[in-house]
């Protein structure tokens, strides 16, 4: 945990928001996904391993009251309270590794955009799964971004786990059905193409 933590604390120390290449002021595949499932305005929202926390600023502004961002990195938390400003009063913050964390709270929604396919180890996987498993209301929905089997090997310098769109829709525990894929690529800041696999699931 501490390694990974160092990692993250340096990017987020060293680099500038529009220089880290998932830099996405707009959230747009991921509010796609969101809008599209009609949560109430109070959902209960969760984004993993939130980062500059555009996804949190994107859904506020849409009228989402109840959002919690959660990151390994707390100089990344700090960063992005500092760029909301008053805003950062209305999210609920969490520094925590999401392969090793536990939450009594129940949430309607689960996101995460490139953040999961940092874990390559199996227990990693496994724990992280079942966290969100136990962490998912009946009925609430997921939403996940990672790289593809098109995309890079590695982000920010760390190997990570490739997921086609069929490796993705078998990452989530029996009661977890997809409702929609799709491959999409993201500029990054360099101009390169980073090639992304996105589903929607709803836990019934
Ligand atoms: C590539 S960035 C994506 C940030 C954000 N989701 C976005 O789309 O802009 C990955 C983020 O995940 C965080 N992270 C990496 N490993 C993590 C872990 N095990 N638990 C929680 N956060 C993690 C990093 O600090 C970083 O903010």
């Amino acid at each position: 945990m501490k390694e990974k933590k160092l990692h993250w604390d340096e990017v987020y120390r060293n680099k500038d928001i529009e220089e880290v290449s998932w830099y996405q002021p707009k959230s747009e595949t991921s509010m796609e996904y969101i809008l599209d499932l009609n949560l109430k305005k109070n959902a209960k929202i969760i984004d993993i391993g939130g980062g500059d926390s555009f996804l949190a600023e994107n859904l506020l502004s849409k009228g989402y009251s109840h959002i919690t961002v959660l990151d390994i990195s707390e100089a990344a938390i700090e960063r992005a309270k500092k760029r909301l400003g008053k805003k950062a009063d209305q999210i609920e913050w969490i520094v925590a590794d999401a392969s090793n964390f536990s939450s009594s709270e129940k949430y309607d929604l689960w996101h995460d955009r490139a953040t999961f396919h940092f874990l390559t180890k199996e227990d990693e996987i496994g724990n992280y799964v079942r966290t969100l498993d136990n962490s998912v209301k009946k009925g609430g929905h997921v939403v996940m971004g990672t790289f593809s089997e098109k995309g890079q090997e590695k982000c920010s310098g760390v190997k990570i786990k490739q997921y086609s769109l069929h490796d993705l829709g078998e990452v989530l525990p029996e009661g977890f059905e997809i409702l929609e894929c799709k491959n999409v690529d993201h500029i990054t800041p360099s101009e390169a193409v980073q090639n992304f696999s996105f589903c929607s699931f709803k836990k019934s």
